[in-house]
């Protein structure tokens, strides 16, 4: 009898699980998720003894109430399909979003994959009990995550090779104090995402073109505990948020993921016309919630309303379409307007940054409650 990934306790067990599921030719989708580009979901590394040093004397009555609440694992069993799951007629649908949604599914996978490999990492290398408690269960939550996408795509015929991945797919490496705010804010957009989506099918059902939306709502719950966990671990040591110089590294991340996702969406007019979501809005709605959130923890947000911000947005999607095609047609003028595409867009990112970011007062306690 064997176990299905949404319910194991265990990163480890949940890919065990996954492994154990009938092979697939998946070398695409794998392919897919092997790329390495500033648009696609990246592997990390770290200095995992550095993280490891991390004391949170200083958070413990909050650490303790999230862990005991991550521990008690209300979503034991939740990723898996169950009566809900309607039929999806792959076949029947029109091509073009079919490859976009696939394309969604392999990045999401890829992402919450990513995180997985991550935590699961960070638990095996260190030795604090406090840390490698909190990286057993985010590993435990991604690796579930992972597999259910993996089970969605499973029924187009098409799977990610996990293992394959965690051995193949290039790693970078970040110093800890990126590795809190790209994750931190990784997770935290990734609630306002999933949250938004469901919200929106909520009260738009007949535009829920496939199941695994209906399962939004627990799902985003655990990447904003996720979140809840980096914002305490940011505020174990205040320099990190309070210093000049990190002030502009997280004004440059919150720009990057902003922009990234901005750029990223706009490449799926298909699937998000069948979601019957504008992707502009979409965005401006997903960067107001998580400016919000992130008011727990940053000392700023990004002025979204800025008569600049959305134009540059703008452009920056426009040298992404020219880059692209640049590289489609090749030779040497292909390949000047590649170039040409990557100085806009280098440009206009610069531009995005010379924005000025609106000031915010960062309460005593981050605690924050998923509302939205
Ligand atoms: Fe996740
Ligand atoms: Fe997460």
């Amino acid at each position: 009898m064997n176990m299905h990934s949404s319910e194991a306790a265990t990163a480890e067990e949940a890919i065990a699980a996954q492994e154990a599921l009938p092979p697939l030719t998946n070398e695409d989708a794998t392919a897919v998720a092997m790329q390495n580009t500033l648009l696609t979901p990246r592997f990390y590394t770290t200095d995992f003894d550095e993280m490891d040093a991390i004391d949170v004397t200083s958070v413990r009555g909050e650490w303790d109430a999230l862990i005991a609440r991550m521990k008690s694992d209300p979503n034991k069993g939740h990723f898996k399909k169950n009566a809900d799951w309607d039929d999806v007629d792959w076949d029947g649908m029109e091509p073009k979003l079919k490859a976009e949604f696939i394309d969604f599914l392999i990045s999401s996978c890829t992402a919450e994959f990513s995180g997985c490999v991550l935590y699961k990492e960070m638990k095996r290398r260190g030795s604090n009990q406090d840390i490698t408690t909190l990286f057993q269960l985010m590993a435990r939550d991604e690796a579930r995550h992972a597999g259910f996408i993996n089970d969605a795509l499973r029924e187009a015929g098409i799977a990610v090779n996990l293992g394959f991945l965690t051995q193949s797919k290039k790693y970078t490496y970040f110093r800890p104090k990126f590795i809190y705010y790209a994750t931190y804010l990784s997770e935290k957009i990734g609630y306002a995402r999933y949250i938004t989506i469901f919200r929106h099918l909520e009260a738009h059902p007949e535009k829920r073109f496939h199941p695994i939306f209906k399962w939004f709502r627990e799902w985003c719950n655990d990447e904003f505990s996720h979140g809840e966990a980096f914002a305490l671990l940011m505020k174990t040591d205040p320099k990190l948020t309070e210093s000049f110089q990190n002030r502009m590294w997280i004004k440059f991340f919150l720009t990057a993921v902003f922009a990234t996702m901005w750029v990223r969406d706009h490449q799926r007019p298909a699937f998000h016309a069948a979601l019957g979501v504008d992707p502009a809005w979409y965005g401006q709605e997903v960067f107001r919630k998580t400016s919000e959130i992130t008011r727990q923890v940053f000392p700023m947000t990004l002025d979204i309303d800025h008569p600049r911000w959305v134009p540059t947005l703008n452009r920056i999607q426009a040298a992404n379409v020219q880059i692209a095609a640049g590289e489609k047609r090749g030779g040497i003028a292909g390949k000047l307007a590649a170039l040409g595409g990557r100085i806009k867009a280098g440009v206009n990112f610069i531009g995005l940054l010379t924005i000025p970011v609106q000031r915010n007062a960062v309460p005593a306690s981050p605690r924050l409650e998923p509302v939205y």
